[in-house]
């Protein structure tokens, strides 16, 4: 992938998906590499993040590489209406291995591609992707089913403005006898660009709530009512608290999945789930890190040793 723009889930193949679990595998056990020493990567973060823009910086330390930070728009000269444009065309001149970017616009990470010659990942835009997020989910439901093949995988929540179900769903598409169940009140359902990406490629079933689910599920992938995102409050204040996962929901299943989250959660699981064997969200983050080492790696063409 040495050289690639990472904007979209697509742009990741089932094979290419394998070989970076792999990777990560290594890196997991290495846990620290020294790969990267003459290598820098710039992170301009537009949006807040804990979670993408840590473990990209400390997935670039621990491969041996440096980072820098564009820090907060209110720092930068953005705030004094320098565009989005040239603040790419500066930052690319500095000669980064690799930019990761965040931002809420969606569309935003691939106008930074098209304008920046060394590769950008995208670290989120707006509604639209989250590509290494995907890599993340997909990689923690590998290391606990071994495959990813034939899972039935459950999306609950705001399933409308979550970037991370639209790339986890393009991921999910690329595997074999995969279901797809989107569980959301009516006004957060996935949105009808998404399942056209994938309807043909995936079975894909739609439900208004978790009681409603009749069939036996391996994944149940929550994610938070996404408040920022809403043009009119008073439909959020409609669905708040609509969902709420808990151990008592979630024993009446016909068998109890593992729980992802991509993080940060609100209320929609209650704290006393996290101490659940099948608890997997806080992990999922933590290999948020070791997926990042791998693909950090193959973009600036770097090879991960064997074990
Ligand atoms: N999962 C995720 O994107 O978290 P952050 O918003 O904290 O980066």
């Amino acid at each position: 992938m040495k050289g690639r723009d990472i904007i979209s889930a697509f742009d990741f193949a089932r094979e290419d998906f394998m070989r970076l679990f792999n990777e990560a595998k290594i890196c997991e056990k290495k846990r620290t590499l020294r790969i990267a020493e003459d290598k820098m990567a710039i992170t301009v973060f537009l949006e807040p993040s804990t979670r993408t823009r840590l473990s990209f910086t400390a997935a670039m330390l621990k491969i041996g590489g440096k980072v820098m930070d564009f820090g907060g728009i209110e720092a930068s000269a953005l705030m004094k209406g320098e565009s989005f444009e040239d603040t790419i065309r500066m930052i690319d001149g500095y000669d980064p291995d690799v930019i990761i970017i965040r931002h809420k616009v969606e569309g935003s990470a691939k106008m930074a591609a098209d304008i920046a010659e060394h590769p950008v990942i995208n670290g989120g835009d707006g509604m639209h992707e989250h590509p290494t997020q995907a890599l993340t989910d997909l990689y923690t439901m590998y290391k606990t089913f071994g495959k990813i093949d034939g899972l039935r995988v459950a999306l609950l929540g705001d399933l409308k403005h979550g970037r991370t179900l639209s790339s986890l769903s393009y991921a999910l598409s690329m595997f074999n006898d995969v279901k797809l169940y989107c569980i959301a009140p009516p006004i957060l359902q996935m949105r009808p660009e998404v399942v056209e990406k994938i309807k043909d490629k995936m079975p894909c079933k739609f439900y208004n709530s978790l009681e409603e689910l009749d069939e036996e599920i391996d994944v149940l992938y929550v994610t938070r009512i996404q408040k920022e995102r809403f043009t009119d409050l008073q439909e959020y204040e409609r669905v708040k608290g609509s969902y709420i996962v808990s151990p008592t929901l979630l024993s009446k299943l016909k068998k109890i999945p593992i729980v992802m989250h991509p993080l940060p959660r609100v209320n929609e699981i209650t704290t006393d789930v996290d101490a659940m064997p099948q608890a997997k969200y806080f992990e999922q983050a933590t290999n948020g890190m070791y997926v990042r080492m791998a693909l950090l790696a193959e973009v600036m063409g770097l090879k991960i040793p064997a074990e």
